[in-house]
């Protein structure tokens, strides 16, 4: 097992990467919040019926009476409706701030889960269970949680840190492939931001990499950055890579792109962008493209400038009249590039 330490400035919390985690979480929750009479897990009908029954064991063996709420799967969920079904159940369950709220599933389910626990009597503990690659290596860490709004994704939210971050390797076990690969797109896009031999390992490997080395070293390069600026106002935005145009790609999909395709639609429109305006050369470009499709992951979209443009200006990322897009100068380097709309606009069509 690995283990990464986050000393925040909110908060100090370690995330464990391994085997056996879910069925040793009650043990390890007791640790954590010391406190807690009951614990409430926020998981969907896709990862309820493989893994809630084996954590609510673990839980009540701990000593702990555990409830449990189910949200249809799928991006649609993480609104406003959802969010105060979350926070209502734990009401109606009789959660008091000392108890504890475990996140138990992938992004959709860890947000929207955090959020309320960030909120729900103005802060209860929680502890993110991740059972998602995508939601290992970048959501359930650092301390962002949100809903999303009719106008985009992630509208609403607050930086809370977790209390802990329990990745159970097994749990990758079940997912299916398509789904693995989406989250690919968010591990090399640690490579292109930090780390040029990373990038190459993962380039070489492919799908075959060491599951457990390249987690840890992901949540590793993520805890960087967020100790660097946990509040997002600065170096932090570099994790944006491939977000903002991603974002749009998403919500014009109708959330039909996942994530982690939009992410990867995303990357590789910002390179090619990248390339043709001078910031990096034609090969690091190319090399981004070239390892997003030898994961399986799309590079292309036939979505017009026009049509993306009004949700990436409503992107939280936007600071006045500008937005911050981050633009690959190396494999290993990025730049945050402040961009007006007439730019933005240039950028992004010299991409698709
Ligand atoms: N997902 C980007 C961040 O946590 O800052």
């Amino acid at each position: 097992m690995k283990e990464v330490e986050v000393k925040a400035s909110t908060k100090s919390y370690t995330v464990y990467i391994g085997g056996g985690l879910l069925a040793r979480a009650g043990e390890r929750i007791r640790a954590i919040a010391p406190k807690a009479e009951k614990a409430a897990i926020i998981t969907d009908d896709n990862v309820d019926v493989l893994y809630a029954e084996s954590l609510m064991a673990s839980l009540e063996k701990a000593g702990l009476t555990a409830v449990k709420f189910v949200l249809p799967h799928g991006e649609e969920s993480k609104n406003g409706l959802g969010y105060l079904a979350i926070v209502s159940f734990l009401a109606e369950s009789g959660l008091s701030r000392s108890d504890a709220l475990v996140a138990l599933g992938g992004g959709m389910v860890g947000d929207i889960a955090a959020f309320s626990a960030a909120t729900y009597l103005r802060g209860i503990n929680y502890i993110q269970m991740p059972t998602s690659l995508l939601a290992m290596v970048d959501s359930s860490v650092g301390g962002k949680t949100a809903i999303d709004l009719p106008a985009g994704k992630n509208l609403a939210g607050v930086f809370c840190q977790p209390d802990a971050v329990l990745c159970d390797m097994s749990t990758l076990e079940s997912l299916p492939e398509n789904v693995f690969r989406q989250g690919c797109a968010e591990v090399l896009k640690y490579g292109i931001l930090d780390d040029a031999k990373f990038f190459d390992y993962l380039s070489e490997k492919g799908l075959g990499f060491d599951r457990e080395y390249v987690i840890a070293r992901c949540i590793e390069i993520k805890r960087n950055y967020v100790l660097a600026d946990e509040f997002d106002t600065g170096i932090r935005r570099k994790l944006n890579l491939g977000h903002t145009f991603g974002h749009a790609v998403e919500k014009l999909s109708g959330y039909t792109l996942s994530h982690g395709e939009s992410v990867a639609i995303g990357t590789a429109v910002a390179a090619r962008a990248a390339a043709k305006m001078g910031y990096c050369s034609e090969m690091c470009a190319g090399k981004i493209e070239t390892a997003l499709k030898a994961f399986g992951l799309p590079t292309e979209t036939n979505i017009k400038i026009d049509e993306a443009m009004p949700i990436m200006l409503s992107d939280k990322k936007r600071a006045g009249s500008l937005v911050n897009i981050i633009v690959p100068e190396t494999i290993g380097s990025c730049a945050i590039v402040p961009m007006g709309v007439e730019q933005m606009k240039e950028f992004f069509s010299k991409g698709l």
